[in-house]
């Protein structure tokens, strides 16, 4: 039988007929029965024979059972619903690793959007696991289910495919404060200069922001006042995180080509580390921004020793993308964000810092 997942202790098997007993022993056991529901052998038969259902055993290395989980999937709404899952050797980190293990066979290996289940509010060693996980509390469906206790509150918590990805890609403190000290003034390529922006470059960074079709990713172009407010954000930038976006010029010419630069961002409620650009339109197609974006990357990696940088960027936005191919980033996932009352969907793209040092 192939393995779902493995983790470091564990591998997860599909269940097949002779796991049947285990899994009806560990629903009844009572250190679990007040916490899961408890299936027939007919039942777990047609679990196990039915693609919408995948029912599983955690097998440690020297081949014995330590758990098993049951989860149900809607393909077509991308949805993983985690049904049931039980560890028998509990309180020495299995739950953890089996859900962490589960998480990443949802979103990585089936692509799913949305990874969810129920539980019970006495249930407290299963609410403290998938809280620490990062799991999102949507509610609770009151007395949802008459048991032998009587009737039960059911709590939800879910995680979507965003969340899941940005909090793996989440930045410490630590490395904030780091990058804080060590974060360049300007950097030089071939043919650029990177410094930072002044209030004095009001007009040169205007005729960008200002510029629609440059703002592409906003749908419109900004005002004045948006772009003074944008001025000020980033020189707070330099004051708070030590790094934001960098004016860009031709060495030679002083000729201003836009903004480019390192952005401490929120996605889905973790800090990451972002790249964002906006380069004023008769410069395209000279490979400035591929030459001054490059740049600031490889310094990331080599100079600040950052992991992964990612860049946000709309479907439509094929300009960009193509930037961030060209930069070696990899399409990782997508997530909706909320601008001005409007959802809109981007693609997260990342580069981490192995896969540059290959190049
Ligand atoms: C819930 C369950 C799957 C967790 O598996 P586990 O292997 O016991 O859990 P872990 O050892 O990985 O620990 C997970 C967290 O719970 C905490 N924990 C473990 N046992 C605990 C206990 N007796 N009291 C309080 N917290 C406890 C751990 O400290 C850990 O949190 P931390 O890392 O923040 O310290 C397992 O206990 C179980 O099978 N319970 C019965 C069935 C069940 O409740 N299933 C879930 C239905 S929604």
């Amino acid at each position: 039988m192939e393995a779902l997942f493995q983790t470091k202790r564990m591998i997860a098997l599909p269940a097949e007929a002779k796991d049947i007993p285990f899994i009806i022993y560990m629903e009844n056991d009572p250190a679990n029965r007040n916490f899961i529901w408890q299936g027939t052998e007919e039942q777990h038969r047609a679990e196990i024979a039915d693609p919408a259902h995948i029912l599983a055993v955690f097998r440690g290395e020297d081949g014995r059972n330590i758990g098993y989980m049951l989860c149900h999937l809607d393909r077509k709404s991308e949805v993983f619903e985690l049904r049931r899952i039980a560890i028998d050797a509990k309180g020495q980190g299995y739950g953890r690793e089996a859900m962490e293990g589960t998480m990443r066979f949802a979103f990585e290996t089936l692509r799913m959007n949305r990874f969810w289940l129920d539980v019970y509010p006495d249930n407290a060693v299963g609410i403290r696991l998938y809280k620490s996980l990062g799991m999102h509390r949507d509610g609770m469906l009151r007395q949802s289910y008459k048991s032998e206790r009587g009737y039960l509150d059911q709590i939800i918590y879910s995680m979507l495919k965003g969340e899941y990805f940005a909090r793996s890609s989440a930045v410490p403190e630590a490395d904030w404060l780091l990058w804080k000290q060590k974060a360049p003034q300007s950097l030089e390529t071939e043919r650029l200069l990177l410094r930072r922006v002044t209030e004095a470059d009001f007009e040169k960074v205007h005729s960008v922001l200002g510029d629609p079709e440059v703002m592409y990713a906003w749908e419109h172009g900004f005002s004045e006042e948006e772009t003074r407010a944008w001025i000020a954000q980033t020189l707070a930038r330099y004051e708070e995180d030590g790094f934001g976006h960098y004016a860009v010029e031709v060495r030679e010419t002083g000729e201003f080509v836009g903004v480019i630069g390192l952005i401490r961002e929120k996605l889905c409620g973790y800090p990451l580390l972002g790249i964002g650009w906006m380069l004023c339109k008769a410069c395209w197609g000279n490979g400035y921004a591929t030459e001054a974006a490059g740049a600031v990357i490889r310094d990331a990696f080599d100079h600040l020793h950052v992991k992964e940088i990612l860049a946000d960027i709309r479907p439509e936005n094929t300009a960009s993308r193509r930037l961030a191919e060209r930069l070696g980033m990899k399409a990782k996932y997508e997530i909706v964000k909320r601008y001005r009352g409007k959802d809109m969907v981007h693609i997260v793209y990342v580069i981490k810092a192995d896969l540059s040092d290959k190049k």
